[in-house]
């Protein structure tokens, strides 16, 4: 898929409007793989199965990756009205290995898979309208409306792996294989063991201080 070959953009510099037309098409590239991602459950059903014992349907995946624009935009007052609270509550916090963490299912009455896409499409239009009217003036940095924008498609982008993951440990039966997920056939060695100093998005040793490794130390849940 040639979408998954993005770049994170740089934040510091840049013709503002060129910035902004460049933002636009990474926030829909990264909207799109996501939901392609999804593409790969089998059935309906399969999105209410729990593939990791420590971890939500992947239902709750689909949903929080929208919900976590609209929490942050409502949190720095760049919007003033929220899509849809309960989704924007049930689907705003994660589960890790912490105890305190709700993984009761009987307190969770998920929406269908039909609801969530709808909410997504709306979260989509929203945050399009947002990108292509905010004044925009670079660098964009936390104080920026920007930020959460921003944020909010790394969060995204970040929620591809830990769902690839967890999609990868469903029953064989409840996944299909398509096109645009095919086997990864390169190895490049070993994990922690980059395979080439400094490149960019590449791992490298250069990559802390480069302006879009901004997000290397938010918390993911
Ligand atoms: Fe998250």
């Amino acid at each position: 898929m040639k979408q998954r070959a993005t770049k994170t953009i740089i934040l510091a510099e840049g013709d503002p409007e060129q910035k902004r037309a460049e933002i636009l098409n990474y926030f829909h590239q990264t909207f799109d793989i996501d939901e392609k991602l999804y593409d790969t459950l089998k059935y309906d059903d399969t999105f209410y199965l729990r593939a990791d014992r420590l971890r939500h349907p992947l239902i709750f995946y689909f949903g929080h990756t929208a919900t976590f624009f609209i929490n942050k935009l409502t949190i720095a007052r760049v919007i003033e009205q929220r899509i849809n609270p309960s989704y924007e509550s049930m689907f705003a916090v994660g589960v890790d290995e912490m105890s305190w963490d709700d993984l009761d299912e009987r307190h969770y009455n998920w929406p269908t898979r039909q609801q969530v896409k709808a909410y997504r499409d709306q979260a989509r239009e929203l945050v399009d309208g947002l990108i292509r009217k905010l004044p925009l003036s670079l660098p964009i940095t936390w104080e920026s409306p920007w930020w959460g924008i921003m944020m909010g498609i790394e969060h995204e982008r970040i929620h591809l792996e830990t769902s690839s993951v967890l999609i990868r440990q469903l029953p064989i039966d409840q996944v299909v294989q398509l096109p645009d997920w095919e086997i990864c056939l390169e190895n490049r060695g070993a994990a922690g063991q980059p395979a080439a100093a400094g490149g960019r998005g590449e791992g490298g040793a250069g990559q802390a201080e480069e302006p879009s490794a901004l997000w290397l130390g938010q918390r993911v849940r």
